[in-house]
């Protein structure tokens, strides 16, 4: 039982990604395989952590985003290996970091590197699994690869830093939160498609897929912070109500708290503003959230979201990658985890 269970539902979760990873089945063991065999060390704490975080899962969505995309362009080679473990390197590197930063304790369903092992050896591992990245994009040696990986680490940060100064700033506007997630979660989305396009190597498919990326990663970003307030903690394998505790403005608090009243704003001001948060406030956060239709809403936005990722590949002619990629925006239309 859920004790924060919030009245305002996601849609029904249709939609699962089994089509996509029987299609990209034995190029994502590949990628896998190249992961594990790049977090060997023989400094055991580097070996420790990484395989920690690495061999809890995780969905695998941005490396299988690169190898459907390139998939979708009609490649055959092998640059897309390298390229999706590199993208995922990042995406775990950011994890590392982001678990330290947000004091977070649950992910993937197990404790938290930061939890388990310190927060010293998560931030120092972390920038070992981002050398990771770098060193297979350098091998790679492709300029457009070098850019886009690099440009999108510094907006990663950029997007963290950002989101940093919205703390307890419940005030933040809708667009100022849409630019951090664009930041610190669609861009290397849009990096992961992109570079699917760039092995096919056709240059046309470069912004769609990019655009595609920016999307569905755009959408995948509030469903997440919705699902801060309302999802099954086992489900989705990271604690509850973390947001709320640090005093994270996402999306929900932002149109909660610009439809609130003089109370409901002082609410908001003390719990977040001010951390200044008593037993019962968050089931109260999540009675507001509901009576403004805040968490809806940001379902709402997210399914606008998804409507434009299918539109970006509308000029692509029907395929298993195509179909594949259509029901991943459904599935990050409904998730649960
Ligand atoms: C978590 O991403 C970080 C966000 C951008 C919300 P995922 O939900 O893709 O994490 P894993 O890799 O599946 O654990
Ligand atoms: C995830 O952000 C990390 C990055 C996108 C860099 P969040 O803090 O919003 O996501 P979770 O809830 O910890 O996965
Ligand atoms: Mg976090
Ligand atoms: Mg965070």
């Amino acid at each position: 039982m859920q004790p924060y269970a919030a009245t305002a539902e996601l849609p029904a979760h249709k939609a699962s990604l089994d089509a996509l990873y029987s299609l990209i089945r034995p190029d994502l063991a590949r990628v896998d395989a190249l992961i594990l065999e790049r977090v060997r060390s023989d400094v055991p704490l580097i070996a420790d952590v990484a395989r920690h975080i690495i061999a809890s899962g995780g969905k695998r969505i941005r490396p299988a985003l690169t190898l459907i995309c390139a998939q979708l362009c009609g490649y055959r080679g092998d640059q897309h290996i390298a390229l999706a473990s590199a993208i995922e390197f990042i995406h775990t590197a950011t994890l590392l970091h982001d678990d330290v930063v947000d004091e977070s304790k649950l992910r993937r369903g197990i404790a938290t590197a930061n939890d388990l092992f310190g927060n010293k050896a998560s931030v120092l591992v972390g920038d070992f699994l981002l050398s990771q990245a770098f060193q297979l994009m350098v091998a790679d040696g492709s300029p457009k690869v070098l850019r886009i990986l690099s440009d999108t680490s510094a907006i990663i940060a950029k997007g963290e830093v950002m989101q940093l100064m919205t703390e307890g700033a419940p005030e933040t506007t809708t667009e100022r939160y849409l630019e951090v997630i664009a930041a610190k979660t669609a861009a290397l989305f849009a990096a992961a498609c992109e570079l699917g396009a760039v092995a096919g190597g056709n240059p046309a498919y470069e912004a769609p897929l990019y655009d595609f990326g920016m999307h569905i990663g755009t959408a995948f970003q509030l469903i997440d912070d919705v699902l801060d307030y309302n999802a099954d903690q086992e489900t989705l394998g990271k604690t509850i109500g973390d947001d709320f505790r640090e005093g994270k403005i996402t999306l929900p608090v932002i149109l909660a708290y610009a439809a609130g009243n003089a109370e409901e704003k002082a609410f908001w001001q003390r719990s977040l503003g001010d951390l200044q948060q008593q037993p019962g406030d968050l089931a109260a956060a999540i009675r507001l959230m509901d009576k403004h239709q805040a968490l809806a809403q940001s379902v709402a936005l997210a399914g606008e979201y998804c409507e434009r990722a299918r539109r970006a590949i509308d000029g692509f002619p029907p395929s298993p990658a195509k179909t594949a990629m259509l029901d991943m925006v459904d599935f990050c239309a409904g998730r649960v985890y």
